[in-house]
């Protein structure tokens, strides 16, 4: 049994607020990437859905007059150590086991390194798969955080994707 469901963190108002900021349909995207890359390297899906579910959650709205203000956010952006802090505050609202909380934060704070200082980034399995799992579904130009998708598909989507980490999740039953 999961302490906490994807569909639990979606439904929270922080994560309605800070997802929709960075586009719904690619976290959702990300989340099932990641399930499978998971599932492929023998990391923990539940551990590695949450964080790409939630890996973009920590964007700030860098507009200037109306207009996205590309230079501002590549000299300033801090999005992965604000969204660390945030999954990991919200999970431990939920109710996430702390040593989870502690795993899915660090996956999203070394998600990127766009903030780092060049090749000092080492990352472990899990945190490979929700970086390589977010850059499966990027597009040119940031053109990802504005796809759309219904609020209806996209938590059909995240329901489906609680259901094949429960089946993981459990015992093989014997047949014989
Ligand atoms: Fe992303």
């Amino acid at each position: 049994m999961r302490n906490v469901t994807l569909i639990q963190i979606f439904d929270h108002p922080i994560a309605q607020k800070y997802l929709q900021r960075s586009g719904i349909a690619h976290a959702v995207s990300v989340a099932f990437h990641a399930y499978r890359l998971s599932v492929k390297e023998g990391v923990d899906p539940d551990l590695a859905v949450k964080a790409a579910l939630l890996h973009d959650i920590g964007h700030y709205e860098w507009y200037t007059d109306g207009e996205w203000d590309f230079e501002q956010y590549k000299k300033n952006d801090i999005h992965a150590i604000k969204g660390a802090e945030r999954a990991h505050k919200l999970l431990v609202r939920l109710g996430e086991d702390r040593q989870a909380a502690k795993e899915i934060a660090l996956a999203i704070l070394l998600h990127t390194d766009s903030y780092l200082p060049d090749g000092s980034l080492s990352q472990n399995p899990l945190q490979k798969v929700v970086k390589l799992a977010d850059e499966m579904d990027e597009e040119p130009d940031g053109k990802h955080h504005y796809r759309r998708i219904s609020e209806q598909t996209a938590r059909k989507k995240i329901q489906e994707l609680d259901q094949l980490i429960e089946q993981r999740k459990r015992p093989l039953k014997r047949t014989v």
